[in-house]
């Protein structure tokens, strides 16, 4: 014990048997809680909407990477009516292949289904308007974090967004060894966000989710 490389490995590999067992579902997506999807759908679009548009300095609405994607409910219900195509990376592959059919028609648009771990995934250059990363930075290491938001930094077209939302914990990392995660304060996302050389330009708190689960924040990045 106490060997780091070893550790990490663990962490990885759990969450990967973890996920491979979960119903390729909106409610397996979401552990039980397929409920709070249209207001978080909702929540997130109101947000995004926000920056998008033709103005100057306004996010453009070419091409969107869905990160930690699932089956696609987010592509599904947020990027494809807003973007013309979407990328999508997720680290189980009966996740993508059940997003081929999830998605219908509309998903003729998404141009790729990376399989592959975001520790791992490096995204085009300059590729994307926006990267939406949303309940998955829980299953990376900080310092994995720190790199793989460095990439996309890089990934962005001029004005684009890189988007984090997620479960914020009220004090400290909250470890979570059923789904081999951890569960972070916002102060230590913060700090994370800027070691990536990245700024937080707007912040909300997801409202209306049911009162005993994590607080949720949403974070626009650039
Ligand atoms: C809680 S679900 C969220 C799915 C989707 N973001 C949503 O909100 O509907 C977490 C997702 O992260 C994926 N995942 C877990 N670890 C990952 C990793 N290291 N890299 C990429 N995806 C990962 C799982 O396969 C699962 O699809």
């Amino acid at each position: 014990m106490g060997d780091l490389a070893e550790d990490e490995t663990t962490f990885y590999s759990n969450a990967e048997d973890y996920w491979r067992e979960v119903a390729p579902t909106v409610d397996g997506m979401l552990g039980g809680y397929g409920s709070i999807s249209n207001v978080d759908i909702n929540g997130s679009k109101a947000f995004l909407k926000k920056f998008l548009g033709e103005a100057d300095g306004k996010t453009g609405k070419g091409c969107a990477l869905d990160c930690g994607a699932g089956i696609g409910r987010i592509t599904k219900r947020l990027l494809l009516p807003l973007f013309d195509t979407v990328d999508m990376v997720d680290v189980t592959r009966e996740f993508l292949d059940e997003a081929k059919k999830y998605l219908g028609a509309d998903g003729k648009r998404v141009d790729n289904y990376f399989c592959q771990g975001l520790q791992d995934f490096v995204p085009g250059t300059g590729r994307y308007d926006v990267i939406w990363i949303q309940w998955v930075i829980g299953h990376l290491t900080d310092e994995h974090l720190v790199e793989f938001l460095r990439r996309c930094r890089d990934a962005l077209r001029p004005n684009g967004l890189v988007v984090i939302k997620d479960n914020v914990s009220y004090e400290g990392v909250v470890p979570d060894d059923v789904d081999s995660s951890v569960c972070r304060d916002l102060g230590i996302v913060h700090r994370l966000v800027g070691q990536a050389g990245l700024r937080v330009v707007h912040e909300e708190q997801q409202l209306d989710f049911p009162k005993e689960i994590y607080q949720v924040h949403t974070l626009a990045l650039r």
